[in-house]
């Protein structure tokens, strides 16, 4: 690793996604990693923002009868908010709607253009919507996107397209001699069974006649530049892509771009061939994470299962949620969130292990010492073992960062601090209070004290705010600790005599849940097993099955018109898009709903429901609404989906 400096990046979100687990996930990584080359006093530079031109785009502005760049005004604030909350300390913020962005981009096409890089040509060819990705016929699995397996779509068009094929060899042969290019490993062999294939020049334009919302090509105003190799470029307009030589030549190339491993062939096949036409060297490292499932599902808005970081913020604090998705995830691999194993982890090493260490030597020093922490005598042996292991975790934690493995970092820093419990168990202070034997209590508590301290410095990047309480209880001030480094750890000396400790509230109070798994506080080293969720079920004979519930087909439809009923306050007539079909509905909304609010919305419908006469009208149909004493919602549609899709 180049120590001179850190540059790492997260990709940039599309700007209409709502925030989730995923976008929460790498953005911690990558705000962990940035504080802890900050604390090993690396340079450091962490690039986060928001993708907002597209196909998609464009059409939820369309839905939102909305200019799109006053669409994605208003939701990029999701992001910002969410990481504001989260603690993230990225250094820009980068929107690819930005004017310095956007003049990049366009310099580069035209640069690319001049030099025979990026030429015209007729298209024919298979897009999808979904992954605003085009793909020739080979590329398809059984007639469908190969990466999303949703219809792909028939397009012939005049385009330009990007020399990428060109590049092909020259890329196998790189990413076959740099090793930390395309991490983990088995991720470089995806890209190179990819590679195997013949590899298609890029297609880097849209019609303005399909797609308007993009940066113009400088060359040809009847087009926009396609979204990714828009996006792609984030990565060095943020940091002074012709603009600022000096701010360029100090951060590029990126140490690490994390990304997650559905965006890794754009990363590491678009991205390096485009680089290698602009004469700029790659970035060092391309981290492609895993999946984020639930339970062991995929997320996904169909099934409603989708993590929503915000409410897991809110119900148990920041810094609990960024422990415990570093804590769980071995990056490159998938890994499972569940409320369960969320609080089984925090109970275990934070209320128990860590919250017990903190508690115990605050107890025990200011019951005895006044909450002085005291000097420490001569070391017996106990006490050296136990400051070795925390060196060892310093050590650990230093490597895993490297190798990122963060998780294991923090497994290593878990066990410095079982090893602390253990110590104190093993030495005894109340029995050497007891005893009278106050020189070897006040070297035990200082060295239990110290070991605390080493342990607060390194996880201060996981947990910040808890870390700096921690620092408090100490004696310290909160600027004062926020601001140590573990650069300074392995420097030795005395930082923690004649601080007075601060009594806190609990640093980690313990999660109650219903059924009560009470584990002793002590050191014990496995986590408690995650208890399982009470369910309530109703009486069996209340009970369906999937066959009885599967007889109501329910479908979503777009609401296409809607008219009030004279002389039935409560009713409104609906016309309605189900798929090909249109249909009139009848429907008892007219309290809740004007006419004009309802057009346009995207409901579910029962679609096999016997077509009835309501106050003369026929209705084919019935839609779907929340109730609850005065107050009704119509049950709408999480995002864009056709009309006609299956609900269930
Ligand atoms: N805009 C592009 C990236 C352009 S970068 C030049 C994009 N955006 S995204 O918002 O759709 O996805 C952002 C990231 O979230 C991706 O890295 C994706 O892998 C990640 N995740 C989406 N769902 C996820 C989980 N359930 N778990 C972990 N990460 C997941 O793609």
């Amino acid at each position: 690793m180049n120590q001179n400096h850190f540059y790492v990046t997260t990709p940039i979100y599309y700007v209409n996604d709502k925030p989730h687990i995923g976008h929460a996930y790498t953005t911690i990584l990558a705000d962990v990693l940035a504080r802890y080359y900050r604390s090993l006093n690396v340079p450091t530079f962490f690039l986060t923002g928001t993708d907002e031109h597209g196909q998609k785009v464009q059409k939820a502005a369309e839905a939102r009868r909305m200019a799109p760049q006053a669409h994605c005004d208003e939701t990029v604030v999701r992001f910002q908010e969410l990481w504001r909350k989260l603690g993230i300390t990225n250094d820009k913020f980068i929107r690819t709607t930005d004017a310095a962005h956007k003049a990049v981009v366009q310099e580069v096409l035209q640069d690319l253009y001049d030099r025979g890089e990026i030429y015209k040509a007729e298209y024919t060819g298979w897009y999808c919507v979904g992954d605003e990705r085009f793909f020739t016929e080979k590329d398809l699995v059984d007639g469908k996107c190969p990466e999303c397996g949703r219809e792909v779509t028939r397009i012939v068009e005049s385009n330009y397209f990007f020399r990428m094929s060109k590049y092909q060899q020259w890329l196998i042969d790189y990413i076959e001699t740099h090793p930390d290019f395309i991490q983990p490993a088995f991720r470089a062999n995806e890209t190179l069974g990819f590679l195997r294939k013949e590899l298609s020049d890029l297609c880097i334009s849209r019609p303005k006649s399909r797609l308007s919302w993009g940066i113009e090509l400088p060359f040809d105003r009847d087009y926009v530049c396609y979204v990714w190799f828009d996006a792609l470029l984030n990565y060095v307009s943020a940091v002074g892509y012709r603009r600022d030589p000096a701010m360029f030549e100090k951060w590029w190339p990126a140490s690490y771009h994390l990304i997650g491993k559905d965006i890794l062939t754009t990363h590491s096949v678009y991205w390096p061939t485009m680089l290698k036409a602009m004469d700029l060297p790659l970035p060092r490292t391309i981290f492609a994470h895993g999946w984020w499932l639930t339970g062991n599902t995929k997320m996904s808005k169909s099934l409603g299962n989708v993590v929503n970081p915000m409410e897991m913020v809110e119900k148990y604090g920041v810094d609990a949620f960024r422990y415990f998705l570093l804590a769980e995830m071995a990056p490159g691999q998938d890994a499972s969130f569940t409320e369960e194993a969320f609080i089984a982890r925090y109970n275990s090493d934070l209320a128990n292990d860590l919250g017990n260490l903190l508690s115990r030597v605050l107890k025990l020093t200011l019951r005895h010492l006044q909450g002085v922490i005291p000097p420490a005598g001569p070391l017996q042996e106990e006490d050296r073992e136990l400051l070795q292991t925390v060196s060892a975790a310093v050590d650990a934690m230093e490597q895993a960062l490297h190798a990122m493995k963060c998780d294991q970092g923090l497994a290593a820093v878990l066990n410095a601090v079982r090893a602390g419990n253990r110590y104190l168990e093993k030495t005894a202070p109340w029995t050497l209070a007891k005893r009278g034997d106050t020189e070897r209590l006040q070297t035990v508590l200082h060295t239990a004290a110290e070991a605390l301290r080493q342990i607060a410095i390194l996880l201060l990047p996981v947990m910040p705010g808890k870390m700096t309480a921690l620092g408090e209880a100490l004696g310290f001030g909160a600027e004062e600790f926020a601001a140590q480094r573990i650069a300074e750890l392995r420097q030795g000396g005395d930082f923690v005599s004649g601080r007075t400790m601060r009594d806190t509230d609990g640093l980690f109070p313990r999660i109650q849940t219903e059924e009560k798994t009470q584990k002793p506080a002590s050191s014990t080293p496995a986590p408690a097993p995650a208890p399982k969720p009470k369910t309530v079920l109703p009486g069996v004979a209340d009970l369906i099955t999937i066959d009885d519930f599967f007889k109501t087909q329910l479908r979503t439809a777009e609401i296409l018109a809607a008219e009030k009923i004279d002389g039935a306050d409560k009713l409104l007539k609906l016309k309605i898009r189900m798929g090909d079909e249109e249909r009139q509905l009848v429907a008892g909304i007219a309290r809740y709903y004007a006419p004009e609010a309802v057009i346009g919305k995207h409901i579910v419908v029962v679609a096999n429901l016997k077509p009835a006469k309501i106050r003369g009208i026929e209705s084919q149909g019935m839609l779907l609404a929340a109730k609850i004493g005065q107050d009704l919602k119509l049950i709408t549609v999480d995002g864009e989906i056709a009309s006609g899709a299956s609900v269930g």
